[in-house]
């Protein structure tokens, strides 16, 4: 099949899913002689935006798995916006090292349901947004080492096609897709407003520039006054990974309490990127 376009589409607050789904689109756009777009709908102006595709397009679509699924609010957009028109995807999620559960499933379903053609699908492990130990320095190496190779057979299996394949790739996951993960602590009882989790600013370390409340997804850091969290927190980290001064942190006890136990249970192992063609 001849491809003018491979678009690089994501979400991503700190950066991991970022990183996966620009070296594999733009890999797939050199080996397919075909010409590189993206559009990144982190910030909420974004998310105001239809985008729709056509049969001559390869979408890469990346989003970081949250609780086992596509992040509960950024699923409207992927669901209500992005429209396939009969355009090849490649669903890519990301997930910090514990487990990506149900979120590639739900992904390529959304895909498949938007009238793309999802033809093949990875799962790679980043940083988890959380922890700097869990999944620490992922993606690594050796996961861009299967990044390019799933974006070699993705090109060999689009080159070959002569028409978009009637079924959707198959991945790992659960259909239909199960509830979201709950955070529980060691009784097995939901972590206490956990969802309320916010965080602080550090007075003596924070310089005002601004940045966090720019690159907010939700939009809920107010820009005259960047301790103040007014609308929504997802807890994505953004603001706290990527403030240049180290001012941004949680010390919401539940949100600790979780960020410790994903720390002890799952920090000493390596869990595997995965790809699906
Ligand atoms: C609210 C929230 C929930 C998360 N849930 C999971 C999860 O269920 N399993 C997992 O392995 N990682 C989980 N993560 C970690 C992210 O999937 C991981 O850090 C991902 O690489 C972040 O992508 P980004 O850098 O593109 O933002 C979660 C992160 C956040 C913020
Ligand atoms: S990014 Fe950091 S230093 Fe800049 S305004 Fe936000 S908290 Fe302050
Ligand atoms: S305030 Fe919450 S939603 Fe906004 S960047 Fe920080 S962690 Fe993410």
């Amino acid at each position: 099949m001849e491809i003018k376009t491979v678009w690089s589409v994501w979400f991503s607050a700190t950066g991991t899913t970022q990183k996966v789904v620009t070296a594999l689109s733009k890999s797939l756009a050199e080996q397919l002689g075909a010409g590189w777009q993206e559009y990144s709908f982190n910030l909420p102006k974004a998310r105001e935006e239809d985008l729709t595709f056509d049969p001559g397009d390869l979408v890469v679509l990346g989003v970081p798995v949250y609780a086992g699924r596509v992040p509960n609010l950024i699923l409207p957009y992927v669901r209500d916006r992005i429209h396939g028109g009969g355009a090849l995807a490649v669903p890519v999620v990301l997930y910090g090292n514990r487990n990506f559960d149900d979120g590639l499933m739900e992904l390529r379903n959304v895909a498949r349901d938007n009238g793309f053609c999802p033809v093949s699908a990875g799962a790679f492990v980043g940083e988890h947004s959380f922890s700097k130990v869990l999944g620490a320095g992922r993606p690594d190496g050796d996961d861009m080492a299967l990044v390019q190779q799933l974006a070699d057979r993705t090109a060999a299996k689009v080159k070959a096609l002569t028409e978009a394949p009637a079924q959707a790739v198959e991945v790992e996951g659960c259909d239909p897709i199960r509830p979201y993960y709950t955070p529980r602590d060691r009784h097995g009882e939901p972590i206490r407003d956990f969802l309320k989790a916010k965080p602080v600013t550090d007075p003596a370390k924070c310089v005002k520039c601004g940045l966090c409340a720019r690159i907010c997804p939700m939009g809920s850091i107010d820009p005259q006054d960047v301790s103040s969290v007014v609308g929504k927190c997802i807890k994505c980290c953004a603001c706290v990974k990527k403030c240049p001064r180290g001012a941004k942190y949680f010390d919401h006890e539940g949100y600790l309490y979780h960020q410790h136990e994903l720390e002890d249970q799952y920090a000493g192992r390596r869990a595997e990127s995965k790809i699906f063609l």
